[in-house]
């Protein structure tokens, strides 16, 4: 199982004061030196964090897997095409949301998303889409032509208890009909150190995208460290499943 490391975080403490600290292409090389397998990074349409500079430089020094969040515009796709990260994940964009508040509207969406997902795949860049644990809309990833999906884990992690065993339980199966379809699955949103194990035990995801609670921990303990502490956790779920 992979991790990919979500360092718009360390862009938004920059944009607090507008100026150059902290930089997160900075943070992408310590991210991998503590084990990330992959970079992720989020260009918002206002730019309030990420900007065209960082992704410009991250495609240069990221030789693992670059993986861009983005709405699925025209401007963005120019962006992607021109850049060539090693993924694109589209994901709704709320101006005021103050994170990515649920997966994409598949109902609504599906006709601009297989357009977005066949602009990029004939710039030979692989798509994922960031859905709700839901069945219907993993059919509906699938018919729009998308080679993974990313499983929105939001919901799982905001509730305790018997919801978030429910919660889990949609992830589990959600997971299963993405496999069953062909479909790559990631999941991702709000996982953190407490919570990572349930969802790092499901055998059929390939990959966890982590930002807010690495990026916090590392305030305190450096981020290499803090990304070695979750890939262990990571691991350690893994295995543990594995030999059950
Ligand atoms: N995946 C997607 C699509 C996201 O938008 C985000 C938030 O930027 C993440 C994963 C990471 O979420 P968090 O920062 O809560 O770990």
């Amino acid at each position: 199982m992979i991790l990919g490391v979500n360092v718009d975080h360390v862009a938004t403490i920059r944009q607090a004061r507008r100026g150059t600290d902290p930089d997160p292409v900075m943070a992408a090389p310590l991210a991998i030196l503590g084990g990330s397998d992959g970079i992720t990074i989020h260009l918002r349409e206002d730019r309030r964090h990420i900007n065209d500079r960082d992704l410009r430089m991250m495609r240069e020094i990221v030789t693992t897997e670059l993986n861009l969040e983005m709405a699925a515009t025209d401007e963005m796709i120019k962006i992607a095409i021109k850049t060539k990260p090693d993924l694109v994940t589209l994901v709704p964009e709320k101006r005021e949301e103050l994170t990515t508040e649920g997966g994409l509207d598949m109902k609504r969406q599906s006709n601009n998303l297989k357009r977005a997902i066949s602009r990029l795949h004939r710039a030979g860049i692989p798509v994922s889409l960031f859905i709700n644990p839901d069945r219907n809309d993993i059919s509906l990833a699938q018919a729009a032509g998308a080679d993974m999906v990313e499983i929105h884990t939001g919901l799982y992690s905001n509730t305790k208890g018997d919801k978030q065993v429910g919660e889990l339980a949609r992830v589990i199966d959600a997971a299963a009909a993405a496999n069953n379809y062909d479909l790559m699955v990631n999941a991702g949103h709000g996982l953190n150190y407490f919570n990572v194990s349930s969802i790092a035990s499901i055998p059929d995801i390939r990959g966890l995208y982590i930002g807010h609670s690495i990026i916090s921990r590392a305030v305190y303990i450096g981020l290499e460290r803090a990304v070695s502490e979750m890939k262990a956790l990571i691991n350690k779920a893994l295995l543990g499943s594995l030999v059950e």
